[in-house]
């Protein structure tokens, strides 16, 4: 990193958060300035590390009981804390399988809970209407960033 790039762990506040049902929806759109600079961000991966269509998980932060999980579209990247409103289990049984066979979905192996990827909420499933836990994101140089506290 050179000496004018910004400290990867202070990145600029997340553009959009929130979702889950009434939320504003999550997007890797960035914009400068504003916001709340002194919370702390840790680095979650590279956005090149999630193919397109596709869904990453990722474990517990240090003294954490609940990793988090993304799914990128395009140019946006959906993250939510990866346990399912149901009974509260990890949605994969099967590392990184977070998607219906279309593509379409988030879905949880444990009951077949179907939830939108835009906002978490559940569509079809024993948990319909709860929503998946949203993560505010920052992307920053090619780098996905979340709220440190995020999955503790
Ligand atoms: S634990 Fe996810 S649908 Fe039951």
């Amino acid at each position: 990193m050179s000496g004018d790039e910004e400290a990867p762990s202070t990145p600029p506040p997340p553009a959009r958060g929130g979702g889950g049902r009434g939320g504003l929806p999550l997007s890797l759109r960035e914009e400068a300035g504003g916001g709340d600079n002194a919370r702390p961000w840790r680095a979650l991966c590279a956005l090149d590390a999630i193919a397109d269509k596709a869904a990453k998980g990722f474990p517990p932060p240090p003294g954490g009981l609940t990793g988090l999980f993304a799914v990128r579209q395009g140019d946006a990247v959906y993250v939510y804390v990866n346990d399912c409103p149901h009974i509260g289990t990890p949605l994969e049984w099967v590392s990184d399988r977070f998607l219906s066979h279309d593509g379409s979905r988030i879905v949880c192996a444990t009951h077949g809970a179907e939830f939108r990827i835009t906002d978490g909420e559940c569509l079809r499933g024993p948990c319909f209407g709860d929503c998946l836990e949203p993560v505010m994101i920052q992307i920053k140089d090619g780098i996905i960033y979340v709220p440190e506290d995020a999955g503790l």
